[in-house]
């Protein structure tokens, strides 16, 4: 079905219409190479989009309402105050395009001979990679170039191959691990919270910074709500800001709360019946987070934590006998359903689903 667009186009721009003998002959021209073409001849343009496509009308309006001044432009703290908040990074360095930001980036970390791992390179990434006379080498999984393989996150890094890379060339040769999100020139193709920690976890491992490639990270979160359980319950922002937020920042934070807690001596309260309902959402996101970690262990050998999934499910029974209301039925629903799969996800071989959904009232 062809969804209706939930917009309205207020500008057109006329493209010229060519026909495939002109377009082989512009191409032929261009010694068959894209950036060397004139754009009139392209009349789908995707080499780029920074900026050259469609803006939406508050893009528009952005510019209007914006500070030029040439220093300490209000613009600029806008964009500071939004990264730092999804990243938690401290420092923000714009620059005009990504390009430049690889330029810098490659020319300050990249000496000759070193290798850069990417799940794939974007083609600029690997042009700056290799401008710096460094190995620019692609560590997708294999299901990425397998157009018939069914895969959520054909995106993902496979860290079998970083294992490879570090073993051929070792580890003074590999000055950064790159995570492009989503893998653009692999069609694309989305990469899960999962892989992200795995990768995340591997560069700690072997001290190699991580860097994420982040053109589309709004659009891999979108992804990652609509395949991943353990994100469905998420906001965007909130995917993102789990994809770059680091784990010591969160762990940070703890110490922070706790902190506060104590000096401010805010008492330990339970809360009367009135205010439940507005407390529920936080509980229902709390239970699903845990459930997600059992679903799809963030850390160990097992891909499950059935201890935490099993948790989950409990402390969702539980708040359904106190407070039977359909969000917690709805979520309980939901996790008996993904925890029926368990054994299947776990073994090719294994198409049982557990008893669990048999249960009276939660046959989801
Ligand atoms: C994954 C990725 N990296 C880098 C770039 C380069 O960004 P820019 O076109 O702003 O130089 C792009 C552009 O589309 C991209 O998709």
């Amino acid at each position: 079905m062809v969804m209706a667009e939930p917009y309205r186009i207020k500008m057109v721009e006329p493209l010229t219409m060519t026909t495939r003998e002109q377009r082989e002959e512009e191409i032929r021209k261009a010694g068959y190479n894209t950036f060397l073409l004139p754009s009139w001849a392209c009349y789908i343009d995707l080499l780029t989009d920074s900026g050259t496509s469609a803006m939406s009308d508050r893009q528009w309006s952005g510019m209007m309402v914006g500070d030029e001044s040439y220093a300490g432009s209000r613009n600029y703290f806008n964009l500071e105050r939004v990264v730092h908040r999804i990243t938690t990074y401290r420092h923000v360095i714009p620059t005009h395009q990504g390009r430049v930001a690889e330029n810098l980036l490659f020319t300050t970390t990249v000496k000759p001979g070193d290798r850069v791992p990417n799940n794939i390179h974007f083609d600029t990434t690997r042009a700056n990679v290799e401008h710096n006379l460094g190995v620019a080498v692609d560590c997708v999984i294999d299901e990425a170039y397998d157009v018939t393989a069914e895969h959520p996150f054909k995106g993902n890094m496979d860290v079998g191959k970083l294992d490879r890379v570090l073993a051929e060339a070792g580890r003074e040769r590999l000055p950064l691990v790159m995570l492009t999100v989503t893998n653009n020139s692999g069609g694309g193709q989305p990469v899960s919270l999962a892989n992200a920690r795995e990768t995340s976890r591997w560069c700690r491992r072997h001290r190699i910074p991580l860097f994420f490639d982040a053109c589309r990270f709004a659009e891999n979160a979108y992804f990652c709500k609509l395949r991943d359980p353990e994100c469905a319950a998420l906001s965007i922002e909130e995917i993102a800001r789990a994809f770059l937020t680091s784990a010591s920042t969160i762990a940070q934070r703890i110490v922070r709360a706790k902190t506060k807690i104590r000096e401010a001596r805010i008492p330990y309260q339970v809360p009367s019946l009135a205010d439940l309902p507005d407390r529920l959402d936080n509980v229902l996101r709390v239970i699903y987070l845990v459930f997600n970690e059992g679903y799809s262990a963030s850390s160990g050998a097992s891909l499950t934590r059935p201890d935490l999934s099993g948790e989950a499910i409990r402390l969702g029974r539980l708040l359904g006998t106190l407070l039977p209301e359909p969000e917690v039925n709805g979520l309980l629903a939901l996790m008996l359903l993904q925890e029926s799969r368990r054994a299947a996800r776990a073994s090719p071989t294994d198409t049982a689903c557990s008893q669990i959904t048999a249960r009276p009232g939660c046959s989801a």
